[in-house]
């Protein structure tokens, strides 16, 4: 980073102990740029503590690109001694990171401070069938999940069935707990398709129907065998991280990588089209065992002046609407496939469909773990406003390059709700109503219009400008009306996929 650059981020760090990064919309803003950027220039460790193998981050390894789903962003940094540590509040899926180190040892890259907690939420096979079984049956209903068996591991933990990964250094405790759990989850399955199950148990993270029986759908043998081989293989790296960090405060500067998004929190999003870990701040500090206390700066990572949303669930500012959003989500959708349908776009298209497929291409936002299409919309402020009650975080502005040929920008300002009465905690809530701070539940916020303001775009290439003041006027008073707007402070501005292409303000 440039030393004028550096001075900045000093300045807004000062003494703190502990900086957390999450994500105020719906995931996938480059939350992990920030991270690598944090690694390299301010902490000693990170530690992540919600998600799981749901998440994913793009990162250059010998200039090739790689995506890692359950390794911390800051693993690039473990050369320099600097400590990668997953809390008990992750999703730990033993199969992706046996994945993962795999990428890495072959591209000669180390991972010696890399910790797991023993007290993570370990993910078993039949969790993830279920995941997608339960998905291949909501039809149109669906969630849209990663796949990854996120919400079954940890309705397991609520449920008090689930595993952890110490389970796996206990191979007699964890042999006991999988069988009772396959016991109860048979009891779901056995009422679905035969078929749809089977097909299910025959992908690759299922052991390519190693793991399946027919009479019995899951071989708990096999399972239990691999567990132990994962067991093995990962006993140097399992570790009590709460207590670790606990006694590195003060110490060392810890930072806190959230993944996907305060909208998706299971606790603050907008219900059912959430993942199930709270990933706010408060459920990442969580996750990793310290106390919201501890945290000192809060970074909130924010796209502008569009967002993004992967999956099902209302999105008010959709570009092109539901068509789009059908067209995102259609099975087999991809961005190669996308290219394909329509090669030539234009950003400028007054045909909104098309507008969206642009932004989508110029800011190549398609799924890290799925490849899906992600839905673009405007910047939308009552959602934002509602994610700041809670999460009082500093900004951070995210890929701003992605409209720099854009002629307008809109922001939504207000939402409009258009939907039959609606109770809502001792008010009735009528169509035309106007919020300026959203409701974020899905059966409240499918009726809700956007109220734009629409600002000339900066139409400028803003690469390599490295001063806040240097950038275009327009993209200026942008930032300053969402400043103002939000009611928060905007810490940098994002401008290119490298750390360098990041302005302090
Ligand atoms: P799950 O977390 O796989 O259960 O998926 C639940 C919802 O969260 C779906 O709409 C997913 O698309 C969404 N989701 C989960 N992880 C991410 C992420 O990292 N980025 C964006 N959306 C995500």
């Amino acid at each position: 980073m440039k030393e004028d650059q550096q001075a900045k981020l000093s300045r807004i760090t000062g003494n703190a102990r502990v900086i957390s990064v999450t994500c105020l919309q719906w995931g996938d803003t480059g939350k992990g740029k920030i991270v690598d950027l944090l690694m390299a220039s301010w902490a000693d460790i990170n530690a992540r503590g919600t998600g799981g193998a749901n998440a994913g981050h793009t990162v250059s390894i010998n200039s090739k690109d790689y995506i890692l789903h359950i390794i911390p962003s800051g693993i690039l940094h473990d050369k320099e001694g600097k400590i990668n540590a997953i809390g008990r509040g992750v999703a730990f899926d033993p199969y992706i990171l046996n994945e993962e180190l795999g990428i890495l040892n072959k591209e000669g890259l180390s991972y010696n401070n890399l910790m797991i907690s023993g007290n993570a939420k370990l993910v078993i096979p039949p969790q993830i069938a279920l995941d997608r079984v339960h998905e291949a049956w909501s039809g149109k209903g669906k969630i849209g999940t990663t796949g990854k068996g996120i919400g079954p591991a940890y309705e397991d933990h609520a449920g008090r069935r689930g595993l952890v990964v110490n389970d796996l250094l206990n191979i007699d405790i964890l042999a006991e707990k999988l069988k009772k759990n396959i016991r109860e989850k048979l009891r779901i399955l056995k009422s679905y398709d035969s078929e749809l199950v089977s097909g299910i148990m025959e992908d690759r993270h299922l052991g390519k129907g190693r793991y399946y029986r027919p009479d019995e759908i899951f071989n708990a043998d096999a399972i239990i065998e691999d567990y132990r081989r994962y067991g093995e293989q990962f006993r140097g790296m399992i570790h009590d991280v709460e207590n670790f960090l606990r006694g590195q405060l003060g110490k060392k500067k810890i930072l806190l990588e959230g993944a996907q998004g305060h909208l998706l929190s299971v606790d603050e999003g907008g219900a059912p089209h959430t993942t199930s870990s709270d990933c706010t701040v408060p459920g990442l500090v969580k996750g990793v065992g310290l106390r919201e206390r501890d945290v000192d700066i809060s970074f909130g990572v924010v796209k502008f002046p569009y967002m993004t949303r992967v999956g099902s669930g209302p999105m008010p500012t959709e570009i092109g609407g539901e068509k789009s959003g059908e067209w995102c989500n259609r099975d087999g959708a991809g961005r190669e496939k996308e290219k394909e349908a329509f090669p030539e776009t234009d950003i400028n298209s007054p045909d909104e469909f098309i507008q969206g497929i642009a932004l989508r291409q110029a800011g190549n936002e398609y799924g890290a773990t799925t490849g899906r299409p992600r839905r673009v919309g405007w910047l939308d402020l009552p959602l934002l406003r509602y994610a700041l009650q809670s999460a009082g975080a500093k900004i951070i502005l995210t890929k701003a390059d992605v409209l720099n040929n854009a002629r307008e920008i809109n922001i939504c300002a207000e939402h409009e709700y258009q939907g039959p009465d609606y109770f809502y905690c001792g008010k009735i809530l009528r169509a035309g109503t106007r919020l300026k701070i959203a409701i974020p539940g899905s059966e409240f916020l499918r009726f809700c219009r956007p109220v734009y303001e629409k600002f000339p775009g900066w139409e400028t290439d803003i690469s390599g400008i490295s001063e806040f003041d240097g950038l275009p006027e327009k993209l200026k008073s942008l930032v300053r009306f969402v400043e103002k707007s939000a009611n928060a402070e905007v810490a940098a501005v994002s401008t290119g996929k490298d750390r360098e292409d990041t302005i302090f303000i």
